[in-house]
């Protein structure tokens, strides 16, 4: 069993380069939660982990959707909280990482713009209780994008929540700034910073904006009143950004000085 006292934390002498400095990794008491020894290796802060198992814990979903499992980090929590969990993956070791762990889990394999489609046809034909998605599988803007306008083709049965991890990063925020959330009517609520994400301090990633939980939140009654989607981190993102862009501009100014200077004392 987990004990009260196993923190995982990552310094910043961390000889590991993608986990130096990231601090608290993980709270023994989510391993606790889900009655689990030890967690798979789960890429999400302990912010957005403990987020996402209150919103399991609370929904207890009976079918719900991952895209993207890797190393199963999300994945255990979801088969914990859900009765039945499709996990899509382009990846083929997925399933033989993870194959026979988790009974109530079925691996399907391949890009999820294939995969997507057929199985939300099939649920939704079937007037299916898909109660959760996790959106965490090609991170570019398109690929974003498509897995969401995937999903807004789906007319909910129950409370249907769809959360993104890397809301923060700018390649997945604009994908989902760009899919199209309004087209439909059973959408009541999208947020881009449920879980804000931050500046990445590991030197793999020095510099880059990961992380952050978005939320959307379908209903099975279409919405009457105004539709927007929030962002209670914009400005924040907004800052970050504009201070990188002005310091690439100094530092490619300051180059292009110190060249022309050199070829003219040639
Ligand atoms: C960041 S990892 C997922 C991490 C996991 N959700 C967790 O919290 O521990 C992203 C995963 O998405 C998968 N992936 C990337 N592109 C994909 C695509 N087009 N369709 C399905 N899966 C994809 C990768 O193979 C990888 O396993």
């Amino acid at each position: 069993m987990v004990s009260d006292t196993q923190f995982r934390i990552s310094y910043d002498d961390d000889p590991d380069l993608e986990q130096a400095g990231q601090g608290l990794q993980s709270l023994p008491i989510i391993a606790k939660a889900i009655g689990g020894a030890n967690l798979h290796y789960w890429m999400m802060s302990p912010a957005e982990q403990v987020a996402l198992a209150f919103l399991l814990a609370q929904l207890r979903p009976k079918i719900a959707i991952e895209i993207g499992t890797r190393f199963g980090g999300s994945l255990q929590v979801l088969s914990h909280y859900c009765d039945h969990v499709y996990a899509l993956d382009i990846d083929p070791d997925v399933p033989k990482r993870l194959g026979g762990r988790f009974s109530n889990v079925e691996f399907l394999i391949g890009p999820s713009d294939q995969m997507l489609p057929p199985l939300l046809d099939r649920l939704g034909r079937e007037r299916a209780p898909l109660g959760f998605a996790l959106v965490d599988g090609d991170h570019s803007t398109n690929g974003v994008r498509k897995d969401i306008d995937h999903l807004m083709r789906f007319r909910p049965a129950v409370p249907f929540y769809i959360v993104m991890h890397d809301s923060f990063n700018p390649a997945c925020r604009e994908g989902l700034r760009r899919a199209q959330w309004s087209s439909n009517p059973y959408v009541h609520v999208v947020e881009l910073d449920f879980v804000p994400g931050t500046v990445n301090p590991a030197p793999a990633f020095r510099d880059q904006l990961w992380g952050g939980l978005a939320l959307g939140v379908l209903l099975p009654q279409e919405r009457t009143g105004r539709f927007e989607i929030t962002a209670r981190a914009e400005q924040t993102f907004k800052t970050v950004r504009a201070a990188q862009r002005s310091l690439l501009q100094r530092t490619a100014s300051r180059v292009k000085r110190m060249l022309t200077k050199r070829s003219a004392s040639r």
